[in-house]
C-alpha cells in the first residue's frame, strides 16, 4: 500500500473505530433486524422468535414503525419492499402512492403557470392515495405464515398502552409544534397540553390503536373501501382536497421483478420503476467497475471525482428519462448497456473541465422516511423503505384516524425545470397525472454472493438514499470497512443540480478537499443526513452482523 493511502486509511479506521463505541454491530446465528427505532426492532426480533419468517416480521415492523416512529413510519404513505426468498426468488412489492384521479398537470400552478408555494408539501392537495396498508397485507398474504392479527398486535399495543418517546421524535415534536397547532385534531394527539411531548413521555395513540385495530379485524377493505378511506375523503373534501372513494377503491399494489446488476462479482438487487433507485445505483456501479477505486484510495481526489461524475449522469438520466411505468417508457435495458456504461465512462475519463449547472443550494433535514433490513433463520431476507415523504407527511390527519398523510405529490415534477423540496430539477416525463405515481428515489437493496444473501441495507434521505447506498456499498466492497464503519463514515452527495458537492462533517481530508476545489467542483459541507440500517452475512460463517447508523441513536441492530 502507498504512504499516502496508508495514512488515509489509519485515519478513517481511527475515526471510524471512536464512533463504534456508541453503537456496537450486533451478531446473531440465525436471525437479525435492524430499524431506526429500538423497540420496532424488538417487535421484529420477537416474531422471527415466535417462529415467524422474515416477511411476518417486516410486515409486523411496519406496523410498528407506524407507531413508535410517527414521523416516517407510517400506514399513511406508501413504499417498496424487496424480497428474496431462501429458494431463490427475488421480488418487489411496488406499495407506492398514487395520484388521485382528478389529480391534473396544472395542478400546483397559479393563474400565471407559477408554483403554490407549498402545496405539493401541506394539505390535501400534497396527498397520494396511500399504499402501506395494502402493501403490507398483500406482503403477508402472499409470502408471510402469519395470520394479519398476529402481526399487528404489537403495534396495537403500543399505540394503546403507549411507548417513551425518543429524543429523536422529541426533537421533531418540537420542531413541528407550530403545524401541530393549527390542526386542533393533530394537536390533541401530538401535543400535550399544548406543548410538545419530551423524551423519556409516555405517549399513547388511541385514535391509531383503534384504526389499526380496525386493519387488523377487518383487512384492507376497511382502508380501501370501508370507514377509513371515508373519513380520508371526507376531510379531504372539507379542506379543499380532491381524494374520492374511487381513489382508494381503484388503488393497487404491483409485484414486479427487482432491478440487477453486477458489480465485483457481487450481484446487486434493488427497486425499479416508479422508483429511480435502482436504476440509478445500478448506472453508477456499473460505470464505477470500469475505474480502480481502492487503487485510487478512499475518499481520494481522484476516487471522488469518478464516483461524482457517475453521480451527475446517474441523476440526470434520473431527472429526464425516468416516471412511473404504467404511463411512460422506461429505457432500463438502455440505461444499462453495456455500450451506454462505456460512452459514460469515456466521458468521465475525458473530463477536463468540470461542467456547471445550477447553483441553489437549500439545506433541509433529510432524514424523514424510514428504512429497515430483515433476516430470518430460513434464509429470507427482506429489505422495505416506506415514506410519507417529510416529517409528518402533510402535516394533517383525518378526523380521529391517527395517523399522518403523505405529501408524496411534491415528488412529481410540478412545473418542469423548477426544484422540488429536495432540490430535485426534474422533467415532463414525471410530470402529475391520474392515477399516476410519483418517481422516488428509495432504494431497498439486497446484494448477493455466489446466490446468498450477503448485504441487506437501504437509507431515508429523498435523492440522498441513492448516493448513501452507493457509497456504503463501495465502502464494504472496495474498502474493505466493516458494516458498521461502512454507514457510519461520513458521506458527500452530488446530484448535479444544485451545483455543489454537499459534504458531511470529516468526509475529506483538507488536501482532498483542495485538490477537488482545484479540479473546479464546489464544495459545501452540510449537516448530516440519511441513516442506511444494514445487515452483512459472513459468506464462510454464516455470522449476520446488523448495523445501525450512529445519525440515529435511536434505532437498533437485534439479532439472535
Ligand atoms: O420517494 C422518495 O424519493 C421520497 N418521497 C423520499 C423522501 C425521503 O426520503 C425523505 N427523507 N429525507
Amino acid at each position: 500500500m502507498k504512504k499516502s493511502l496508508f495514512l488515509y486509511y489509519t485515519f478513517f479506521l481511527l475515526f471510524a473505530s471512536a464512533i463504534t463505541h456508541a453503537q456496537q454491530i450486533a451478531t446473531g446465528k440465525h436471525a437479525m433486524v435492524v430499524t431506526e427505532q429500538r423497540v420496532a426492532s424488538q417487535v421484529g426480533i420477537d416474531i422471527l422468535r415466535a417462529g415467524g419468517n422474515a416477511v411476518d416480521a417486516a410486515v409486523a415492523v411496519g406496523y410498528a414503525l407506524a407507531v413508535v416512529n410517527p414521523c416516517c413510519g407510517n400506514i399513511g404513505g406508501g413504499g417498496f419492499m424487496l424480497i428474496h426468498l431462501a429458494n431463490g426468488k427475488n421480488t418487489v412489492i411496488n406499495f407506492r402512492e398514487k395520484a388521485p384521479l382528478k389529480a391534473k398537470q396544472n395542478m400546483f400552478l397559479d393563474k400565471n403557470g407559477n408554483l403554490i408555494p407549498d402545496a405539493t408539501t401541506i394539505g390535501y392537495l400534497a396527498v397520494g392515495v396511500p399504499g402501506t396498508v395494502m402493501g403490507l397485507n398483500q406482503a403477508l398474504q402472499k409470502y408471510g405464515t402469519m395470520t394479519r392479527k398476529q402481526v399487528m398486535a404489537p403495534a396495537i399495543k403500543l399505540a394503546k398502552e403507549g411507548y417513551r418517546v425518543t429524543s429523536f421524535d422529541a426533537k421533531w415534536f418540537s420542531f413541528y409544534a407550530p403545524a401541530f397547532r393549527k390542526q386542533a385534531n393533530v394537536a390533541e394527539i401530538f401535543l400535550h397540553d399544548g406543548k410538545p411531548w419530551q423524551a423519556g413521555d409516555l405517549f399513547i395513540q388511541k385514535d391509531l390503536g383503534n384504526t389499526l385495530s380496525l386493519i387488523a379485524e377487518k383487512g384492507t377493505e376497511v382502508f380501501y373501501k370501508g370507514n377509513i378511506a371515508k373519513k380520508i375523503v371526507a376531510a379531504s373534501e372539507k379542506n379543499g382536497g380532491i381524494l374520492s372513494m374511487k381513489d382508494f377503491a381503484n388503488y393497487s399494489v404491483e409485484e414486479m421483478p427487482p432491478i440487477q446488476c453486477s458489480y465485483h462479482g457481487y450481484t446487486i438487487y434493488s427497486v425499479p420503476p416508479p422508483s429511480s433507485g435502482g436504476i440509478a445505483i445500478c448506472e453508477m456501479l456499473s460505470v464505477l467497475q470500469h475505474f480502480n477505486l481502492r487503487q485510487s484510495g478512499f475518499h481520494t481526489a481522484a476516487s471522488v471525482h469518478d464516483i461524482v461524475e457517475s453521480m451527475r449522469y446517474a441523476f440526470n438520466d434520473r431527472n429526464t428519462r425516468l416516471a412511473d411505468p404504467d404511463f411512460v417508457h422506461n429505457p432500463i435495458t438502455q440505461l444499462l448497456s453495456p455500450s451506454y456504461i462505456n460512452s459514460i465512462v469515456t466521458k468521465i475519463r475525458n473530463t477536463k473541465t468540470i461542467p456547471h449547472a445550477g447553483k441553489r443550494l437549500h439545506e433541509h433535514e433529510q432524514t424523514d422516511t424510514t428504512h429497515y433490513s430483515i433476516m430470518d433463520k430460513h434464509g429470507n431476507a427482506v429489505s422495505v423503505t416506506y415514506t410519507i415523504n417529510g416529517f409528518f407527511g402533510a402535516k394533517i390527519i383525518a378526523d380521529h384516524t391517527g395517523f399522518f398523510l403523505n405529501d408524496t405529490m411534491d415528488d412529481f415534477t410540478a412545473k418542469p425545470g423548477t426544484e422540488n423540496k429536495f432540490d430535485l430539477v426534474q422533467q415532463a416525463i414525471n410530470d402529475v397525472a391520474s392515477h399516476k405515481r410519483p418517481l422516488s428515489s428509495m432504494s431497498p437493496t439486497i446484494v448477493m454472493k455466489n446466490n446468498q444473501p450477503y448485504m441487506i441495507l437501504g437509507s431515508p434521505g429523498g435523492p440522498r438514499i441513492i448516493t448513501s447506498v452507493l457509497l456504503t456499498l463501495l465502502n464494504v466492497i472496495d474498502y474493505d470497512f466493516n458494516i458498521l464503519q461502512a454507514i457510519n463514515l461520513p458521506r458527500f452527495h452530488f446530484q448535479g443540480s444544485p451545483d455543489f458537492i454537499e459534504i458531511e462533517p470529516g468526509a475529506f481530508t483538507d488536501v482532498t478537499t483542495l485538490q477537488l476545489k482545484r479540479m473546479g467542483y464546489n464544495i459545501k459541507q452540510i449537516h448530516k443526513w440519511s441513516a442506511v440500517e444494514a445487515i452483512l452475512i459472513d459468506p464462510q460463517s454464516k455470522i449476520l452482523y446488523g448495523a445501525n447508523d450512529n445519525r440515529r441513536p435511536d434505532g437498533a441492530a437485534i439479532g439472535y
